[in-house]
């Protein structure tokens, strides 16, 4: 009798200092139960959620140490990196959100231990994979969250306020960057009553932009490219220094500024220069989503707060950590979707939204970003 293959084990990993949680016990119940997975999670993993260990239980889940889950476990999932070389066991696959493309060096002890990597944020933007994109899930909460914490900061009112002591003018919001992020953040500034502009370099933004009751400003001259996959690319010096100029002008008179502009594998663009944030009104607020690539805002730093001549610079990339049930919510959903994408895939070593996605398989470089740099000049 031929013998029954064994079924697959995936450990999922708490990642400290980030309360979201990758996969939440309602998809648990769904890999255990619909595609027969054997699941391992660390204990406390729901904790940051108050969700009990028993509740991943319930779902058909085992509570092991994390020792043990790298012992056993064939598929590691988590949000980022968070384990070291001496954890993993030779030849495991990793799924997760690693940023390949900025944090490079990191990926050096997959390497040497011969995994395999899937990082989600390489998943094409095409319908397909839309079920599994975990950019957009976290950038439009993102960018929610953005205008939320730029109220609380800003020591004005969002929308036009008329009582018997005054009238009270809206805020003006400028939001640099109209992808995900962007539109979410126009309109929760304009479901609050803001008065908002936003700028993007790709014009395809601009109806977008208008449909969402925002002004769409826009610098000619914008050179797009047909093998960016939708997403902007670098800009020349002179288009560049006219951009610079045209934000600085309409910063002026702006209360509120979101950035999210962001070019993939690059540093994000530098839009606001220190100039510009000197003559913005005392009690102005950037959020700079991009911090984490380098910034939007010359004076961004990630995950840090600047104070800089009565303007506060807010420097976050990681603005859906800060809702981490919605974001777990749809992390969860994401997170599923690519485990039975990956488990139904007919060939998996051809699928193109895996290929994708795979930066490394078994040690060997896959992705064409870094199998691009191997070759010889
Ligand atoms: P992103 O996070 O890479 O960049 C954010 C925004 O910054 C983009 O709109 C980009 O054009 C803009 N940007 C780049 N350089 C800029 C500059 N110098 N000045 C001003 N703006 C600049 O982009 P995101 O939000 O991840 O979206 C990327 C693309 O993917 C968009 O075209 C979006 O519509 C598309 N998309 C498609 C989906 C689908 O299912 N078909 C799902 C999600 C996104």
């Amino acid at each position: 009798m031929s013998e029954q293959p064994q079924p697959k084990t995936i450990g999922i990993l708490k990642t400290p200092d980030d309360p979201r949680v990758c996969l939440l016990p309602k998809e648990v119940k769904r890999l255990t139960g619909e595609l027969k997975l054997n699941i391992l999670f660390e204990p406390g993993l729901g904790s940051s959620l108050e969700i009990e260990d028993e509740e991943y239980v319930l779902a058909g889940a085992s509570c092991q140490s994390r020792e043990l889950i790298f012992k056993n476990a064939d598929t590691i999932v988590s949000i980022n990196h968070t384990f070291s070389e001496v954890e993993m066991k030779g030849g495991c696959c990793f799924i997760g959100i690693f940023n390949p493309l900025f944090h490079d060096s990191k990926l050096a002890i997959y390497q040497n231990k011969g995994a395999t990597v899937y990082s989600l944020d390489l998943l094409p933007r095409t319908t397909l994979a839309q079920s599994m994109d975990v950019l957009s899930s976290m950038a439009s909460l993102a960018g929610y969250k953005a205008v939320i914490k730029a109220a609380e900061t800003y020591n004005g009112v969002f929308p036009m306020f008329t009582t018997a002591a005054g009238t009270l003018t809206p805020v003006k919001v400028l939001v640099l960057g109209a992808g995900v992020a962007g539109l979410q953040a126009i309109a929760t500034a304009r479901r609050l009553g803001a008065i908002v502009e936003a700028f993007d370099v790709r014009k395809s933004a601009g109806e977008e932009v208008r449909s969402l009751g925002a002004t769409f400003i826009e610098v000619e001259g914008y050179t797009e490219s047909s093998n960016a996959g939708g997403y902007a690319v670098a800009q020349s010096e002179e288009y560049q220094k006219k951009q610079k100029d045209l934000i600085h002008n309409h910063i002026l008179s702006t209360n509120i500024v979101i950035s999210t502009a962001n070019i993939p594998g690059k540093k994000a663009p530098l839009l606001i220069e220190t100039r510009s944030v000197a003559a913005m009104q005392s009690g102005s607020v950037i959020i700079d989503l991009a911090a984490e690539q380098g910034g939007n805002c010359e004076l961004s730093k990630n995950k840090e707060t600047v104070y800089f001549k009565g303007v506060t610079v807010i420097g976050n990339s990681s603005l859906s950590a800060e809702i981490p049930a919605a974001a777990s919510k749809l992390l969860s959903n994401n997170y599923f979707a690519f485990l039975k994408y990956k488990q139904h895939a007919e060939e998996p070593e051809n699928d193109p939204l895996l290929a994708a996605c795979r930066v490394l398989n078994d040690g060997q470089w896959s992705h064409p970003h870094f199998t691009r740099q191997l070759q010889p000049a």
